[in-house]
């Protein structure tokens, strides 16, 4: 199906009240703070920081910001000092939504399970849809995920709607279901990880399974006022992994089950982790923030090697995102490589309702402010992606400021 173009939407417009989806929810504009793990949790419970900065965040402007990311259980994280869906955490987040309403904002929580891409040794059993070695956590004694069995997927799709129905009862907006960059449930979505034999593998039919299980049981959940939103690879940016053609499906899927708005994206953390940021690969700190001798030596001998560089451009994914936009008709957040109020008259006039953005925000809460003012026509952020260094420091930053 062919979608009409249903952009009216200008620089200026984009800039107006407007509603998300099908759900009524109103925001103040069309600009999304895209999720960027924060790194503000002590020992897993959120901090001060992480309100001060999504309250400055609703202040410069966005109608949308995302928290990153609520693991939505114990062994969903990365790393045991994560934030995820429990008492102490949601007691935090509470005042986080009271404080982003009070500057006409909305709140969405990216919510994810992490899959075999952990080193929090915590969890008993890593969980992925198949064996696989864990590159990531290997040096941690975390070398082989187990596939999971049917009770597993059961457990883990009621994490995903008991932590989607708490988050709503404290007063959050909408929730972000993580379908990309190689969590768990993308890890289902890409043949590279999903080697099974069952009805959770093989085809895109049966990739999506899973995936698409969780995201309707959390949509049925909390009901139509409540938006939940999808992050989905447009593709992973490897050879044999989920593919823009299997993106067009998924997100036909979604658009059936009624998904409030898909926020496209690419990448797979643990093979590709610069397709979906491009620019410079800061790999002299990220030697420094590894946690082990053993970590940081495996990073500074083959570091190089695993972590390819992409060059930036701006809208890096505008291109393929447009073959989604003429597919489907529920509304489209595009994401990745905004930088100026000229990418962003770009992207409405290819019928993109809404406009995600994540280092230029970093850099410049104020930017979409000044943008709209004439202040200025393009982000100060020079793609150094210093700010991943700092994210597993002492919370996200931008190294310019
Ligand atoms: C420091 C940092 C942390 C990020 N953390 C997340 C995350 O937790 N979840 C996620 O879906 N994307 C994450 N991303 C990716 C961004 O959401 C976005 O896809 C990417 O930065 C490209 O958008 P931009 O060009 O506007 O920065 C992160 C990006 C950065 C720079």
């Amino acid at each position: 199906m062919s979608k009409e173009n249903p952009s009216s939407i200008s620089f200026e417009t984009a800039f107006a009240p407007t509603k998300l989806g099908n759900s009524g929810l109103s925001l103040k504009s069309r600009f999304f703070k895209a999720a960027t793990y924060e790194g503000m949790a002590d020992h897993g419970i959120p901090n001060q920081k992480l309100i001060d900065h999504h309250v400055s965040m609703a202040k410069g402007g966005v109608g949308m910001t995302t928290v990153a990311y609520g693991a939505v259980s114990s062994d969903g994280r990365t790393f045991k000092d994560q934030m995820y869906i429990n008492e102490a955490s949601l007691k935090v987040l509470k005042e986080l939504a009271v404080r982003v309403h009070d500057e006409g904002g909305r709140v969405s929580m990216q919510l994810t399970h992490c899959g075999y891409f952990t080193k929090n040794k915590t969890s008993k059993k890593v969980l992925a849809p198949s064996k696989i070695f864990n590159a990531y956590g290997f040096l941690s004694g975390l070398i082989y995920s187990e596939a999971m069995t049917l009770n597993d997927l059961d457990r883990v799709a009621n994490d995903f709607e008991t932590s989607a129905r708490e988050l709503q009862k404290i007063g959050f907006d909408a929730v972000e279901i993580h379908l990309g960059h190689g969590y768990l449930l993308s890890q289902f979505l890409s043949p590279l990880t999903n080697k099974r034999k069952d009805q959770y593998g093989g085809s895109i039919k049966n990739r999506s399974r899973y995936p698409l299980y969780v995201v309707d049981k959390v949509i049925k959940s909390v009901g139509p006022d409540f938006p939940v939103l999808v992050k989905l690879n447009l593709d992973d940016g490897i050879k044999g992994g989920f593919s823009l053609k299997d993106c067009i499906f998924v997100s036909k899927k979604l658009e059936e089950i009624g998904c409030a708005a898909i926020e496209l994206s690419g990448g797979f953390t643990s093979k590709s982790p610069f397709y979906l940021l491009r620019g410079s690969v800061p790999l002299k700190g990220m030697i420094k923030n590894a946690s082990s001798v053993a970590e940081k030596l495996t990073m500074a001998l083959f570091g190089p090697l695993l972590v390819k560089k992409y060059r930036f451009k701006e809208n890096f994914f505008l291109e393929k995102a447009i073959k989604v936009r003429e597919e489907v008709n529920l509304d489209l957040i595009y994401l990745g490589g905004i930088d100026s109020k000229k990418g962003i008259e770009e992207v409405v006039s290819n019928g993109f309702n809404f406009i995600a953005l994540a280092r230029p925000l970093i850099h410049d809460p104020e930017f979409l402010h000044k943008l709209k003012q004439g202040e200025i026509d393009k982000s100060g952020c020079n793609r150094c992606n210093a700010c991943i260094v700092e994210m597993d420091r002492e919370g996200i930053k931008c190294v310019l400021n």
